[in-house]
């Protein structure tokens, strides 16, 4: 699907060629003259378009418009999530007539209702094909965006790009998430990695069981033996600054299938486990859309990625393994197994002298419990990194909301028998895993990232979210240097956020 940003105003709306012209209509519609403009003021006037947001009024063929039909949506006071719900009703009504081109005009742009229009755009109109033949795809090519004025859409041509790079994204993210574990397995999510690496700036390495072994990665490569399918550790690298600047590191949970090991999980929706990789999924996402901005900024990307699996080869609670940290670990619950091979990941990316290190992860039930499926878990001991992602994440529309670190919640996870055990108490546990994962992360700034209840929906809209691609773009993108984000966009030509980082901080 291809976004195109326009300068069109009621009256070039009604004359442009296209098969769905949406108009969006704020409670502050102000009307102009026009067949169009006109049909808004009618429409408001009788009860068929009053303010209420995502209410919907088609009109076929109306009389001096192009447009074979017009959608007129009320996004109430206009505010992004409200814009959002408007543009995701007005797509949702358009499954049957399947438009091939559509055009949606808005009275004035913010950033925010831009990720919405298009973010609500591409998930509406996302459709699983992968494995269902069957499946009708989506026709929808072209989706023009519309401004009134030549001023607005200049000023808003950065955002848009960057909406746009979201949408990509998290388009691959979704992908990537829904494909069952027999279609995902660890050696293709490293070749969607090395797919990337085709795209200036971005570069690949894909270690096999032998390196991991050889780095010392014990806690990884345990949770990986109990599986036929080969782990992988994907080292991925956006390069757009000069290689003195310290790089963000994002570290995404690659398990391709959960069964919970021999402490295996009940059966009941344990398909859903073939999400667990939803964090890696969000990293190669966020590579994707870092491709096509190109901002100038360096970022590292590391997925362990594996099965877990039970078998004769596989761990048995009780095992002691040996991180590549150094540490110890008493594995008392073999479905904790994020958390494992994590720890080797945040260990490995002490290597690159990392500015801050996010690591985004499937990781706890309790997450779910805490804050259902409308915000992700954050865990930081950096205010600054936290208050950052937070921003980012209410700016992307993709929220987040902090927990504590007090170090008594980590009491639980002593053990007798190693360093540490993988497993604290019942309570708390979506503490608890980051009070474990924090022990690996003492070198940097780190923050992660529980994304178990926000990475993607169950019943009948069973499917990936695409989260939290939004918010680390976002959060990655406040980290331009004003001044390298100027050079940066001369040299490659393209939009890039002319913004200071303190925007978001
Ligand atoms: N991948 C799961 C977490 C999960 C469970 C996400 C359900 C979404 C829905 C993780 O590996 C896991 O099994 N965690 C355990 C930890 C426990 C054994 C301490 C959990 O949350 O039950
Ligand atoms: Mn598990
Ligand atoms: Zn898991």
């Amino acid at each position: 699907m291809n976004f195109e940003l326009k300068t069109l105003d009621l009256a070039a709306a009604a004359r442009l060629k296209t098969d769905v012209l949406i108009v969006l209509v704020s409670a502050a519609f102000k009307p102009s003259r026009g067949s169009l403009a006109e049909l808004i003021l009618r429409a408001r006037q009788s009860a068929d378009l009053d303010a209420t947001p995502a209410k919907l009024l088609s009109v076929w063929r109306p009389e001096g418009v192009s447009a074979e039909r017009v959608l007129l949506v009320s996004t109430g006071d206009g505010h992004a999530r409200q814009v959002r719900q408007a543009v995701t009703a007005a797509v949702a009504s358009l499954k049957s007539v399947a438009p091939k081109s559509l055009a949606i005009c808005l009275e004035d742009a913010s950033q925010q209702r831009l990720h919405a229009i298009t973010q609500a755009v591409a998930d509406t109109s996302y459709v699983y094909t992968a494995t269902k033949p069957t499946a009708k795809a989506s026709v929808l090519k072209r989706v023009v965006l519309g401004l009134p004025t030549a001023e607005q859409t200049k000023a808003a041509k950065s955002d848009f790009d960057h909406a746009c790079a979201q949408a990509a994204g998290v388009g691959l993210a979704k992908e990537w998430g829904n494909r069952p574990a027999n279609h995902a397995t660890p050696s293709m999510l490293a070749k969607v990695a090395q797919t990337l690496a085709k795209k200036p700036r971005v570069r690949c390495e894909v270690l096999g069981p032998a390196q991991i072994i050889k780095l010392g990665m014990g806690s990884f490569a345990a949770v990986a033996q109990g599986s036929r399918e080969p782990m992988r550790f994907i080292v991925l690298h956006y390069n757009g600054a000069a290689k003195t600047e310290a790089p963000t590191v994002l570290v995404g949970k690659g398990i391709t299938f959960d069964t919970g090991g021999i402490s295996i999980k009940p059966a009941a929706a344990m398909d859903e486990m073939k999400f667990d990789m939803c964090g890696a999924a969000s990293v190669l996402g966020t590579f994707e859309a870092l491709a096509q901005l190109q901002p100038a900024i360096n970022v590292v990307g590391l997925i362990p990625t594996c099965e877990n699996m039970p078998g004769g080869l596989a761990l048995k609670p009780g095992d002691v393994v040996t991180s590549m940290s150094g540490q110890t670990i008493e594995v008392l619950n073999t479905d904790a197994e994020g958390r494992l091979i994590l720890c080797d990941a945040l260990t490995y990316a002490k290597r690159f002298k990392p500015r801050a290190v996010i690591d985004i992860a499937t990781l706890t039930g309790a997450c779910v419990v805490s804050l259902g499926h409308v915000r992700s878990g954050l865990f930081s001991a950096s205010d600054e990194l936290a208050h950052a992602l937070e921003a980012a994440g209410e700016a992307a529309l993709d929220p987040c909301w902090r927990l504590p670190l007090d170090d008594e919640y980590a009491e639980g996870l002593k053990s007798n028998f190693a360093d540490v055990a993988n497993v604290g108490g019942r309570d708390g546990g979506a503490i608890t895993a980051a009070k474990f994962l924090q022990r690996f992360a003492k070198d940097y700034p780190w923050a992660h990232l529980d994304i178990a209840g926000s990475a993607w929906k169950s019943g009948a809209a069973k499917g990936a979210t695409g989260r939290p691609v939004g918010l680390l773009l976002h959060y990655l993108l406040g980290t331009v240097p004003a001044r390298q984000a100027k050079t940066a966009a001369v040299q490659t030509q393209t939009a890039n956020r002319r913004r200071a980082p303190t925007r978001l901080a």
